[in-house]
């Protein structure tokens, strides 16, 4: 019997005009630039504009990378769209971006796992493709974060940004993705969320997001850690044959903790989160594509992808690039 496998043939990202710097935010809030380096590393952040949608986002991040991967969009078999902040309640994004895209057919869900979700919907994908019916399969990850943030609570709206990241993926008969180990613990639903939802034409709770950092913290470089190994063993690889880690880029000192504690130096680990900020499910695509396109990346070399977020949810997507 033949098996069957995915791998990556194109990348793509878009990343809204308009950026917004620690000083811009010191200017209104009771911040300041010093404070959000020291403690996160991040510089400036991309704020979509009123009229943009994750769904725009996505298309264009999307267009990008079906040019990388040299096909056009009516070849996929299957979209899939990682996002916490879809266009509205439904349709999906993946529905709605299907259509800006100009075809149909193919089945389009979102998957919702907040920043872990890009790995989710990976490793989602990864699973269709192994069963050898999907040929060409598209993975998104797009977020419009600004839109859910207290803009006046300086511990969390300094943290955000907006983004898409895709990737097209191949089937063949050789990895690519060779392990993606996927958990969740839903008893920490609590430390990380946006307790909102629609109900009788209302919004019912607060539906912005709140945090306990400290806790998120904690929890973030014990399971990156865990769960690196975790797809390393499953590969039967060590820790010297990652070339490239890419987390999730939520706080420098996070990616710094996990590097040392794989006995990675920094120089193995793609970092936009100086950038880009904390762009949820967009953030680890938005990084692949960096790291490809500027020829970090290369055939041959093991990239890991890692991600962690509400739910709790975590994973890693290791891959023979
Ligand atoms: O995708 C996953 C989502 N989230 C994360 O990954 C976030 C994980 N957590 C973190 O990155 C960090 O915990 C934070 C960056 C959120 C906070 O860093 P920290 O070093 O844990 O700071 P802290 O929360 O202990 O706060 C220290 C001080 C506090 O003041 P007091 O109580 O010491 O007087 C805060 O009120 O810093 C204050 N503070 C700020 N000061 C200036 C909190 N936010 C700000 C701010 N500007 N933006």
């Amino acid at each position: 019997m033949t098996a069957f496998h995915s791998r990556i043939i194109g990348t793509g990202s878009y990343l809204p005009e308009k950026t917004v710097t620690n000083a811009d935010l010191a200017a209104t809030l009771d911040t300041s630039d010093e404070w959000i380096r020291q403690r996160t590393g991040i510089c400036q952040r991309h704020i979509a504009a009123e009229h943009e949608n994750a769904s725009d986002l996505a298309l264009k991040a999307s267009q990008r990378a079906l040019e990388a991967a040299g096909i056009s969009a009516d070849r996929l078999d299957l979209i899939i769209v990682a996002t916490s902040t879809p266009d509205m309640v439904f349709p999906s994004t993946a529905c709605i971006l299907q259509a800006k895209l100009g075809v149909r057919g193919m089945p389009a869900f979102d998957v919702q796992a907040v920043c872990s979700g890009f790995v989710y919907a990976l490793a989602t994908a990864d699973q269709f493709m192994r069963s050898g019916r999907y040929e060409h399969v598209l993975v998104v990850g797009a977020e419009v974060f600004s839109r859910i943030l207290d803009w006046e609570d300086r511990g969390t709206c300094v943290l955000f940004g907006d983004g898409a990241g895709a990737v097209v993926l191949e089937r063949g008969s050789t990895p690519g993705i060779l392990a993606a180990p996927l958990h969740a613990d839903g008893s920490h639903a609590g430390i990380l969320s946006v307790p909102g939802s629609v109900c009788g034409g209302k919004i019912s709770g607060r539906p912005l997001l709140q945090m306990d950092g400290t806790a998120v913290f904690k929890f973030a470089v014990k399971v990156l850690e865990e769960v690196a190994l975790e797809a390393l063993a499953e590969a039967g690889l060590q820790k010297s044959d990652i070339d490239w880690l890419i987390p999730h880029q939520a706080n420098i000192r996070i990616l710094q903790a996990t590097a040392k504690k794989l006995g990675l130096s920094m120089e193995r680990v793609i970092t936009t989160v100086d950038r880009h900020a904390n762009t949820s499910a967009a953030s680890v695509p938005l990084a692949l594509d960096e790291a490809v396109r500027d020829g970090r990346i290369k055939r041959g070399q093991h990239v890991m992808l890692e991600g962690v977020g509400g739910g709790f949810t975590w994973g890693a997507i290791l891959i023979k690039w």
